[in-house]
């Protein structure tokens, strides 16, 4: 690399002597190269004391405390014992072989109810399945049901679920089949579902889907499309 480094600001975003003062100590202008050097030391910096701070990297710890909350937002009848540290042996949970994180969710007709919380669902990030169809959830799907970016199969069909299909849905790149027929979704079949490259089965009959379906929605790996009993208009 050919910057020089300025001596004199090398010293002064060191933080340890005089944390609030450190503009002045560098004096004049700025070297060619100084403005790098600093923006360099305050990352290593930072790097420094965050990894002194116990990190909150998604493990199954984590995957635990979603879990918890999901079920107590809309299942608190479910059999898992709190008491374990870990997840992967409950009702519905199942993790990858080295047990390192949960990779499906499958409580189909589990009486479940209510709004899926922001936090929860969202926060289990290396889900390959979500199923929870046949149950009684309301509210939208969790906006932040996009962080699961390894779903490959989403059933919530048969829930009573509303609202749009929210933005971040379409972060779910490697979705496979998607079925969220069976609810009160509104709204219109954003282009954004080109987005869903692998998609090979779509199912959103019997919602309230309205407006135009876009001329082109084109996702080359689609076998199953079922767009029945919506308001939508101009299927060709
Ligand atoms: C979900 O993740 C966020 C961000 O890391 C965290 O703040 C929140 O506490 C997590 N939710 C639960 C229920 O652990
Ligand atoms: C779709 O329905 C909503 C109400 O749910 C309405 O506001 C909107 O205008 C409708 N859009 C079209 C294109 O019909
Ligand atoms: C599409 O959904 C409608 C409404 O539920 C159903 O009657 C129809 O059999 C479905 N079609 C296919 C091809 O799955």
């Amino acid at each position: 690399m050919g910057f020089v480094p300025h001596r004199t600001c090398l010293i002064c975003v060191v933080p340890a002597r005089r944390p609030h003062r450190v503009q002045p100590q560098c004096g004049g202008r700025p070297a060619p190269g100084a403005r790098g050097v600093s923006l360099f030391l305050f990352l290593f910096a930072r790097g420094v004391s965050l990894s002194l701070v116990p990190r909150a990297a998604p493990d199954l710890a984590a995957d635990r405390e979603a879990l918890l909350a999901f079920r107590d937002a809309v299942g608190p009848h479910l059999p898992w014992d709190a008491s374990a540290a870990s997840p992967c042996g409950w009702l519905g949970v199942l993790c990858d072989r080295t047990g390192a994180r949960v990779v499906q969710l499958r409580l189909p007709g589990a009486n479940l109810a209510g709004a899926v919380p922001l936090g929860t669902l969202g926060n289990l990030t290396a889900l390959w399945t979500l199923s929870l169809r046949a149950n009684a959830l309301s509210g939208g799907i969790p906006a932040d049901i996009g962080a699961c970016a390894e779903l490959r199969y989403l059933y919530l069909h048969g829930n009573r679920l509303e609202g749009e299909i929210p933005e971040g849905f379409f972060g779910l790149r490697l979705l496979q089949r998607l079925d969220l027929s069976d609810n009160l979704i509104s709204g219109g079949v954003s282009p954004e579902f080109n987005k869903l490259r692998r998609l090979a089965a779509l199912y959103l009959q019997n919602n309230r889907l309205n407006g135009t379906l876009p001329a082109d929605l084109d996702l080359p790996n689609l076998r199953v499309l079922n767009l029945s009993n919506n308001g939508l208009s101009a299927i060709i």
